[in-house]
């Protein structure tokens, strides 16, 4: 927990943004590519369509206009940003970090930034690592975005992954406050869980050859029950952890901003806490389906939009991903 005492420095979220490609991906659409059905996904998955990026539209670009609007909301120019993280587990390249491409898209010539790799936890952990920056006085404003292109890991053959996934982004500008904004945080990974959910190659690893090809390892694998089970398990525990941490009760909290990977598990996880939580959650997941790293700004953004996130409000965000890795965080928005 950030303890409140006179003189500290606080990390509070001022601005948010988010962008999805144009073309939309439906169950059915799906259904003519592998042997699913729409009635299938969305009763296991909740999901009814998703966003595809175009060939020539990369992670960068889409982080580049979440970013945009993030700054538009919060008021600030791109020269006043010092640091600009951006969660990927699809970056335009392994190197140089996607943050460097957005840096020059914005012009923010005075930012220094770097790419996080936590897969579906990743934008909490951004979040988290700027508010140290903040906290600590060596930052004032960080860009945080969360921004991906699963549908270039996704493996089109294989109908036990490819319904869940979708590409977009979304961003929030995070800046130096009297008040406190990031109440409280909590993170965690568990790397014996690694092998649950991973994308084998493309890493020093198993660099690419002809046989990671013919063994499809540059695309996503999963355990999907066994993901399911942990995720229900770690998102529940750390959001009891945060609420409390943040000197809260769940009837306090406005929103719930969950990571968007599966309803059911949305449902399980608030079954699990005290009080009627599932109203309080934003679910957005039918129609973008789980954007991993973009999945929460993206779903906080368009909360905002949609006038379900308003300032003041008490936001509780969770998520899960590979690694295992999970965080939660509670902001007061906009305090
Ligand atoms: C993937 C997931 C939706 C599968 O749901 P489930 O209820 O566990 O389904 P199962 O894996 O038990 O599969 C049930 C059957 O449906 C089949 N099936 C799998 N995908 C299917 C699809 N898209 N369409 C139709 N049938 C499908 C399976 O082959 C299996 O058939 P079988 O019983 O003949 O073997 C679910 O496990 C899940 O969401 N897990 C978490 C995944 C996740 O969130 N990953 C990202 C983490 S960030």
């Amino acid at each position: 927990m950030h303890a409140m005492s006179n003189g500290k420095i606080y990390a509070a979220i001022r601005g948010a943004g988010h962008y999805a490609p144009e073309r939309v991906l439906t169950n059915d659409d799906l259904a003519k590519v592998v042997e699913t059905n729409d009635e299938w996904i969305r009763t296991r998955t909740g999901i009814s369509q998703r966003r595809i990026a175009r060939p020539d539209e990369y992670t960068s670009d889409m982080a580049t206009a979440a970013a945009r609007m993030a700054l538009a909301d919060a008021g600030v120019a791109p020269d006043e940003v010092d640091l600009i993280v951006v969660a990927t587990c699809t970056p335009d390249m392994i190197f140089p970090a996607t943050a460097c491409l957005v840096q020059n898209a914005l012009g923010c010539t005075h930012a220094y930034g770097f790419d996080l790799s936590s897969a579906c936890s990743g934008f909490l952990m951004a979040l988290e690592t700027a508010t140290g920056a903040i906290e600590s006085g060596r930052v004032r404003t960080a860009l945080v975005i969360g921004a991906e292109k699963l549908s270039s890991i996704t493996d089109w053959t294989k109908r036990e992954t490819c319904v869940l996934f979708g590409d977009g982004a979304g961003a929030v500008v995070v800046q130096a406050s009297e008040r406190p904004g990031i109440l409280s945080s909590q993170m965690g990974v568990d790397g014996a869980l690694a092998d649950m959910l991973s994308l084998p190659a493309s890493g020093c690893r198993h660099p690419a050859s002809e046989q990671t090809l013919a063994d499809r390892l540059h695309y996503v694998h999963m355990s999907g029950g066994k993901t399911f089970k942990s995720a229900v398990r770690v998102m529940a525990d750390t959001a009891v952890q945060v609420v409390r941490d943040a000197g809260l009760t769940f009837d306090d909290i406005d929103l719930m901003v969950p990571h968007q990977a599966n309803l059911r598990i949305i449902e399980a996880v608030a079954a699990r806490l005290e009080g009627d939580l599932l109203p309080k959650c934003f679910v957005n997941l039918d129609r973008f389906g789980n954007t991993s790293g973009a999945s929460i700004p993206l779903a906080l953004s368009e909360a905002q939009t949609l006038g379900r996130i308003k300032p003041h409000d008490k936001v509780l965000m969770v998520a899960f991903g590979g690694g295992l890795s999970w965080g939660g965080i509670v902001v007061e928005w906009k305090p």
